[in-house]
């Protein structure tokens, strides 16, 4: 289980939302689920219009996960999977910060999610640093979905 905030210029602050244990939808569907505005088009890994960046907040190695031939190629071809990058994914398992959400499913680990709003286009670090900043301000909706996920439990 972790929380999982959202950064992007289309919203008035970060928003964090709960991720939930075992739960294999897509980001893109927990973005959606919680009307977050991530871009999307074809839902299948093949335009890149869904493209995020994901930080992971614990300082911790990101966990590992996956990534398919079509999100490696979709990547790459919007010059955000370097070579180096694809090493590290296929043979350390070190995840690339550059991530499609249609693709992208979400793993024990509190993250950070940037997206520019744009479809395809990268978040701007300079122009989006206040973002980041804002960490400590975030509009957070977690303890509303703990609550959920506890009755459901219960
Ligand atoms: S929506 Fe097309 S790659 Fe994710």
């Amino acid at each position: 289980m972790a929380d999982i905030t959202f950064a992007s210029p289309l919203l008035p602050k970060n928003k964090t939302v709960y991720g939930i244990a075992g739960d294999t939808h897509t980001l893109l569907a927990v973005a959606r689920d919680h009307r977050i505005p991530v871009p999307f088009n074809c839902e299948d890994g093949d335009c890149g219009s869904c493209l995020i960046k994901v930080t992971v907040l614990d300082g911790k190695q990101p966990m590992g996960s996956t990534l398919s031939e079509k999100e490696k190629f979709t990547l790459a071809a919007h010059g955000k999977l370097s070579k180096e990058a694809k090493e590290l994914a296929e043979i350390a398992d070190i995840p690339p910060q550059y991530r499609l959400a249609c693709q992208y499913i979400v793993r024990d680990e509190p993250i950070l999610v940037e997206f520019s709003g744009e479809p395809g286009v990268e978040i701007d670090p300079a122009r989006h640093k206040h973002e980041r900043a804002a960490l400590n301000d975030i509009e957070t909706t977690g303890a509303e979905d703990r609550e959920y996920a506890e009755s459901v439990k219960a």
